[in-house]
């Protein structure tokens, strides 16, 4: 039997990291199935990320759906137990730190399935965050990990993750920015919601952190009124945010537009035309560093501290939002010479490179040298 590489994917930020692989693979032959948790399930949350980005559909759809951390958890490795079972895949291949990706590590580490991280290393080391748990539990059980940024690799280093395991390859969400960028339109954006033209800004929250108490809500809605005193503002606002915020006030005004959440070719083009971005997101602080868009991450910490030292991104908490915008759009955002290193469209062939030496190896087969050589990070 061909040995197959099973992708398991379940959320938003899993689709656009999860396309470049799956093309490379297809690419050099080799055989995959497309495992979909069903962690997200809305159409606006999951189906058109599928069709924006060429995905093949699922071979297999789990639909966990949502839940508490633990039973949302646990339903998830019932139900990939199973699916692993019935699939008996070579390689799993997991992506970022959501609860599918921690669910997928534990199955296959118990049943002896070697696994892939794709965006391993990344720590914000906030232990409140569901996500940091995500992360830690992931790298220390995966077989490859494959690192997006060079302190990545510090971070698996200093616990202990072997050297040989850990393979800094750039960014494969950024692989898909580049690789869809000329169907970003910002025009036709702001034509199909109605701004005018001058300056607008774009917010998304999401984080527990953020949305889940009322008081950190009403903080929230208090700085986007802010906001929108200075700029007219968009909301795409996912669903886990709608009701505290609203209990705490958020009003869609000519000013403020709070919209159902957008696909990915229509976020972004709107992104891209923004002259400032709002954000709690992990992968927006990346994607608006490459488009050059200013971006505040509304949170203490971010596991991805590369797109402040090398991007347009900047942390503030919620009260900090209003004066900090307002620089921002009266002089805009430095912006350093030099982005992250490797994020040039190329991680998803790297990996493949890397997961195809991999899967020769094992069969006895001569190893076939990584992609690009593009350095295996812990050495
Ligand atoms: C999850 C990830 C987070 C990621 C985010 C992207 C975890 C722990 N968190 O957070 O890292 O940034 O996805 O969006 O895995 N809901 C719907 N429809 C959906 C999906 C969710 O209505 O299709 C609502 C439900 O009320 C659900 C809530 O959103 O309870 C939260 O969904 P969940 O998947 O648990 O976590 P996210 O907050 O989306």
């Amino acid at each position: 039997m061909a040995e197959t590489v099973a992708h398991v994917v379940g959320a938003r930020p899993n689709f656009m990291k999860a396309a470049p692989v799956i093309r490379a693979l297809e690419a050099r032959g080799i055989a995959q199935t497309v495992i979909h948790t069903g962690q997200h399930y809305d159409a606006a949350m999951s189906d058109v990320f599928f069709r924006d980005l060429g995905l093949p559909e699922p071979d297999l759809n789990l639909g966990v759906g949502s839940g508490s951390q633990a039973s949302q958890t646990a339903a998830l490795m019932i139900a990939l137990e199973r699916a692993f079972g019935d699939l008996r895949p070579a390689l799993a291949v997991v992506y970022g730190d959501i609860n599918s990706t921690l669910a997928a590590s534990l199955v296959a580490s118990k049943i002896g399935l070697p696994m892939a991280h794709v965006e391993a290393g990344l720590r914000s080391f906030d232990d409140t965050m569901p996500e940091e748990t995500n992360r830690r539990v992931t790298d220390l059980l995966s077989d490859l990990l494959f690192v997006t940024s060079p302190e990545g690799v510090d971070n698996l280093r200093a616990v202990g993750v072997p050297a040989a395991r850990i393979h800094l390859v750039g960014n494969p969400m950024i692989d898909t920015l580049l690789a869809n960028l000329s169907r970003f339109d910002p025009d036709r954006m702001r034509a199909e919601l109605g701004l005018a033209s001058g300056p607008y800004a774009v917010a998304t929250l999401h984080r527990p952190a953020n949305v889940d108490t009322p008081e950190a809500a009403s903080r929230l809605v208090a700085m986007i009124d802010g906001v929108t005193e200075l700029v007219p503002l968009v909301l795409p606002l996912h669903p886990r945010g709608r009701p505290t915020l609203e209990a705490a006030g958020l009003s869609a005004s000519d000013r403020l537009r709070v919209i159902e959440p957008l696909g990915y070719v229509d976020f972004i083009s709107l992104v891209r035309g923004a002259a400032l971005v709002v954000t709690d997101s992990g992968g927006i602080q990346e994607e608006t560093t490459i488009l050059g868009v200013p971006c505040l991450t509304v949170r203490p910490n971010t596991e991805r501290p590369i797109t402040i030292s090398h991007g347009t991104n900047r942390l503030v908490e919620p009260d900090a939002v209003v004066p900090l915008a307002r620089e921002v759009l009266e002089r805009g955002i430095r912006r350093p010479a030099e982005g992250p290193p490797l994020w040039d469209g190329r991680a998803g062939d790297r990996i493949a490179g890397i997961v195809e030496a991999w899967l020769r190896e094992r069969t006895g087969g001569p190893a076939v040298p990584a992609a690009t050589g593009a350095g295996t990070g812990g050495a």
